[in-house]
This record gives C-alpha cells, structure tokens and sequence, in this order.
C-alpha cells in the first residue's frame, strides 16, 4: 500500500516501515561513528524497548557494546489496510540488523506490566541465556492493568492544587495560544499515575527476574526519568507526573537492597526533553521542546535519544571508575539541557513566543519533522508516493 501520514492530534495513525526501518539505521550508524562502549553490557533486557529512549538504549547495548538483546513492547503488526505500529517495524528492523551483524536479538510482544510476560522473558533468558547483566526499565503508557488486583489504573496529566495556565503550541498547526489545565479532583488520580508510571512495577520485574535466577552477579538496571525548567513544574514536576517520577526515584534505594546480595545497583537516569510519542501528549511541553532545541543546536550541544543513550552508556553507567551522580543519587543526562545559559535564553523566548514569530524564534520545524521521523516519514531516502510492502515480521515473533 502507499502509506502517508494520518494525523490526529498529537498522533499520527500511521507509520512507514522503510522509512522507520532508515530511522533505526541511523541511529545504528551513530552508534557505531562514536566507537566501542568500553567494558559494555553483554546481555540486556529491554523492557519498553520499540520506539523512544528504550529503542535507543537497545540499539547502543547491541552496537555499542556487542551485547545480545531481549526486547519487550506493546506493538501491533499490520491488519488489512492498516499499517503496523512504528515500534513494530522499529522492531523488525532492529532484529534483521542484529542479525546482520551477527548478534543476538529476539523480541516479546505483550503486556509488560502482567505477571505472563514476565514469565515468558524469564523463560527466554533462561533459554537462551542463562542470565543478563542490564536491565532497561522504559515504558511510557497512559494505562497499566496492575496484576494481583486486576484493576485498571488510568494515569493523568494534571497540575496538583491549582489550575495552571500557561502558553501551549498545535506543533503541526504552529499556533500558540494559551491552556488552562484543571487541577485533579482527587487523591486518586494521583495515585492512579503513580501505579500507571511510578516504580512498583520495575521493582516487580526486578523481584521477578532475580527469584528466577536470571540476574548475573554485578547486574544493573536504569529506568528514566525527567525533571524540566520551572515554567513546566505545575503541569510536570510538581502535577500528577511527577509524583509518579519521585515514586520512580525513591524504588532505586528498595532495588539497590533487593540485589545487594548479588552486587547489583539500580540507577535512575535524568534524560533530557524530547520528541517522542509520549512527550508529544504534554501540554505546554511541545513549546519548551521547540524552543529548547533552537538554543541547544545554536550552541551546538543538541542531543536526540540515540545521543542521549550513547552517552548514557558511554560515559555514565559504563564509565570507567565510580558513575557521577547528583546530590540524590541520579544520574543526570539533562546536564547540557538544564545548564544557567541554555534555561536563561529559552525562558527568554518562553515569553516572546507567539504564533507570528514561532517559525523564527523556536525550531518548531524540528520538531515536525522529528515528529514524523518517529513514525518513519520526512525521510529524503524514501519515495513516500510509492507502494510498499506494509506487511512485515519481526523475525523472532511468529
Ligand atoms: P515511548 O512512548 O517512545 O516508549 C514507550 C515504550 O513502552 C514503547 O516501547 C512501548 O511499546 C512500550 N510500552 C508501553 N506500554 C506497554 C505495555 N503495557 N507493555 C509493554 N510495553 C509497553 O516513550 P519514551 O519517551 O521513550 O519514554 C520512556 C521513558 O523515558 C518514560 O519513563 C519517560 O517518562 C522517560 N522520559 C521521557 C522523556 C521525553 O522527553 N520523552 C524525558 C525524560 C524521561
Ligand atoms: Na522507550
């Protein structure tokens, strides 16, 4: 079929899979351009790992480091007349160049948060092998059926005590206006994000994997999280989100005594703001990101997720010597993004931004067009007017 995008939102319905399959080689490439991770991981589990910061730190274990990769995700193939997900064909183009390249590489799809899905990556390890040394903890979802009660927890993105008002961008539309975001009506929104994204269910894998035996001694595992400027707080600091993100952080102390016996350490990492299905969600978040991204590439000092993980990998989990850390014992990648003069500039242009000047002040293109690049589209390399195959396996996955 001849697929182009479909737009909904702050959704695109649908994905190309050569041109996701060229956005996965791309970041191979990257991987590969910065040399090999020192002392690297060598057999990782990957949960959350189809599209986003969880695709890149697959992709930087596997051809940064040699490592053989376990992937879970919650991805669909294509049905008649509809393509599959981007994080599907993400997938099968990760694996086929795995193989390529002579490493091992399989893949679960299903519900990472039930207690099935733990049990088949269990029986995967076990399989084929024996143990693993990192654990990736990346999923982002609005929703998470929690697997002793059964009840389905729905997150929220809200502010906590107070409406807040504050400017916001229609990135495809490229107007600013201004959103007023109710506070939650109740504690239970609250705690419904923090079952939905805080640490419970990492801890539970953790505790899975390691009564099963299919830790390695020394074993580590990072989730992410995220902090931002001042002006997002009430709608992502201090709201609903992150309460979920300190319930995150304060798991890393319950895991660090889970695998003390076996020498294990948990890290969270602070990544920076980016484009990715989940962010592109936020309100407000969208501007900061486009006005970001105009003063980081002026100064040089732009990442995306394949350089945020590389670097990651490279230069903190497998640093030679003790990780860096911040006074709560984060790691912090957000570094370049959080620096005095990066902040000052952009809350500068935070205040001038209006839908007249957005093309001028803020690199509201790029983040267009990294939009569709997480969906395969605005790829010079591919003829998006020609018909392509949209049926396509993830090796591993019959
Ligand atoms: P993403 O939406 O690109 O990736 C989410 C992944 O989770 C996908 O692989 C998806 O298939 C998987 N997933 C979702 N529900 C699932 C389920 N029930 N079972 C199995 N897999 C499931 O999201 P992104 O942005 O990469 O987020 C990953 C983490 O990074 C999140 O904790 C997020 O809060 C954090 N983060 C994101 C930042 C950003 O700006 N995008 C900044 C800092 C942290
Ligand atoms: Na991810």
């Amino acid at each position: 079929m001849i697929i182009q995008p479909r737009v909904r939102g702050f959704i695109c319905l649908t994905s190309h899979p050569e041109g996701t399959a060229e956005h996965v080689k791309q970041q191979i490439d990257y991987v590969k351009s910065k040399g090999e991770i020192q002392n690297g991981p060598k057999k990782v589990l990957v949960i959350g790992a189809s599209t986003g910061f969880g695709l890149a730190s697959r992709i930087t274990a596997a051809f940064g480091s040699g490592a053989a990769t376990i992937g879970v995700f919650f991805e669909k193939p294509a049905a008649p007349g509809k393509p599959g997900t981007a994080g599907w064909y993400n997938s099968a183009a990760f694996e086929k160049e795995a193989q390529a390249a002579g490493l091992y590489a399989k893949s679960i799809n299903g519900d990472a948060f039930s207690d099935e899905v733990k049990q088949q990556a269990i029986d995967l390890i076990k399989q084929d092998l024996g143990q693993v040394d990192l654990v990736v903890y990346s999923l982002a979802s609005p929703r998470r059926t929690h697997p002793k009660t059964g009840v389905a927890h729905a997150s929220v993105l809200k502010p906590i005590g107070q409406p807040f008002t504050n400017k916001t961008v229609d990135f495809h539309a490229g107007v600013v206006s201004d959103i007023s975001i109710q506070p939650v009506e109740s504690q239970e929104e609250i705690d419904n994000t923090i079952a939905v994204m805080g640490g419970e269910d990492w801890k539970f894998w953790i505790e899975a994997l390691k009564s099963a035996g299919v830790l390695a001694e020394g074993v580590k595992t990072v989730a992410y999280s995220y902090i931002g400027p001042e002006l997002t707080y009430p709608i992502y600091r201090n709201g609903t989100i992150g309460k979920a993100k300190d319930h995150l952080e304060g798991t890393v102390p319950v895991l660090n005594s889970l695998l003390q016996d076996i020498g294990g350490v948990s890290y969270v990492s602070v990544n920076k703001a980016l484009v990715t299905q989940s962010s592109s969600a936020i309100p407000v978040v969208p501007l900061y990101i486009s006005l970001l991204y105009k003063v980081m590439k002026e100064k040089g000092i732009h990442e995306g997720t394949i350089e945020q993980m590389q670097r990651l990998f490279a230069e903190r989990l497998y640093k030679e010597g003790e990780i860096p850390v911040d006074e709560k014992g984060r790691i912090r990648v957000d570094d370049l993004e959080m620096r005095d003069d990066v902040q000052a500039e952009v809350a500068k242009l935070w205040e001038q931004a209006t839908t007249e000047n957005l093309e001028e002040i803020s690199d509201i293109a790029g983040y267009r067009s990294e939009f569709f690049h997480l969906f395969g589209f605005n790829f010079d390399q591919i003829d998006y007017e020609a018909d392509t195959n949209e049926v396509v396996e993830i090796p591993s996955i019959k």
